[in-house]
């Protein structure tokens, strides 16, 4: 036990040291992603429209968007799947159009549909990525298994990954995104449509990755827990990126609170508080939704006018859904069931050609 610990404990060295050494090659450890100007037209269509920002190394930054907003197309992008139209983008230290080969020897990806060979088991579905990527035979025995440990997958490594559970084959995917050892891991939605025990396990993996190997990890995601664990978040919307800070700075730029009121007639009550503190509120299925300054100071002044019976008062401060509501005009969740909705049609369109 005590030599397998300082085994890993070695290796861990080893794979920081990497790092480490590559780093003071380049000199000034560049941005992990570095993107200036990007734009990607299909036709006369714009889908991403002159996106600038830059990924620190070792960061969890998260891509937030309503459906059709660009992530996939910038993802596509960064990885080198799509050619860009027009602008740079720099991913590990390589160019995305000049530095194909090297950039995708750099890179992991974890997309948003299955890519995985059903009637290969798990651990030669590893195999045949690690031949693709060029992993030296002796590399992949020491990294494959402990990767199919961590996602709690060696025991099924041996059986064909068409009798995998949806849960399981996205473990497995990530498992095979980290075989050789990317510096940037692209996760296109890593955890659409799977249940929230299956995606809590799959971020004790990402946590566990993130601390021992350096991984910068790129995300797109459609559900506010996991764009909460993100050190930045930059929201795009029709191509564009609208906002991009650290989760605690967005939720501060929503500048309110949002106060609920539910009462006897939420219609009349809505009237009132117009007339009186010249406020707009939505009728939501929860009661009267108020975004005001001050929420706590704004209940009693508004008991004191309203003579609709009020049976349920609310104040909060604003979530990264209120952020995304800002900003793009959606909530989270609608954007989140149209991803499960769709994600659901193209399986079941797969599915009927299969
Ligand atoms: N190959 C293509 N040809 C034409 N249009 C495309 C192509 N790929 C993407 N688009 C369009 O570009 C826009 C952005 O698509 P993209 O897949 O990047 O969105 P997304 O933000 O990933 O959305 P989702 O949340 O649904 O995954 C969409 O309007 C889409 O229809
Ligand atoms: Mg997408």
């Amino acid at each position: 036990m005590i030599v397998r610990g300082s085994v890993m404990v070695l290796r861990q060295t080893l794979v920081r040291l990497r790092f480490l050494l590559w780093d003071q090659r380049v000199g000034n450890p560049e941005p992990a992603v570095e993107v200036d100007g990007l734009i990607r037209r299909f036709g006369s269509f714009t889908a991403v429209d002159g996106v600038s920002f830059a990924v620190e190394t070792g960061e969890l930054f998260g891509f937030l968007g309503p459906n059709g907003a660009g992530k996939t197309t910038t993802i596509s992008i960064l990885c080198t799947l799509l050619r860009p139209t027009a602008g740079t983008a720099r991913v590990a230290g390589c160019d995305v159009v000049k530095q194909q080969g090297l950039v995708r020897s750099r890179i992991g990806l974890v997309f948003q549909e299955t890519t995985l060979d059903d009637y290969l088991t798990g651990s030669e579905n590893l195999r045949f990525h690690a031949v693709l990527y060029g992993v030296p035979p002796r590399e992949v025995r020491d990294r494959a298994q402990p990767l199919l440990e961590m996602v709690g997958l060696a025991s099924r490594a041996d059986h064909q990954v068409r009798f995998y559970s949806g849960g399981m084959k996205r473990r497995l995917e990530i498992a095979r995104g980290l075989l050789h050892a990317p510096r940037v891991l692209f996760l296109d939605e890593p955890t659409i449509g799977l249940d929230p025990q299956t995606r809590v396990h799959i971020w004790e993996y990402v946590d566990t990755l993130r601390q021992r190997e350096l991984t910068t990890m790129f995300l797109t995601t459609h559900y506010m827990d996991e764009a909460e664990r993100c050190d930045r978040i930059a929201i795009i919307d029709g191509g564009k990126i609208v906002a991009i800070d650290t989760p605690a700075a967005l939720k501060a730029s929503v500048g309110t609170d949002i106060v609920t009121l539910l009462t006897n007639d939420d219609a009349a009550a809505r009237a009132q508080v117009r007339r009186v503190f010249g406020i707009d509120g939505d009728l939501t299925p929860e009661g009267l939704r108020l975004d005001v300054r001050d929420g706590e100071a704004f209940v009693p002044r508004v008991f004191e006018h309203l003579t609709v019976g009020v049976q349920n008062v609310n104040v909060r401060r604003p979530s990264l859904d209120d952020v995304f509501l800002k900003y793009t005009g959606r909530g989270i969740r609608d954007a989140d069931q149209d991803a499960v909705a769709q994600s659901k049609a193209r399986m079941g369109a797969m599915a009927r050609r299969g």
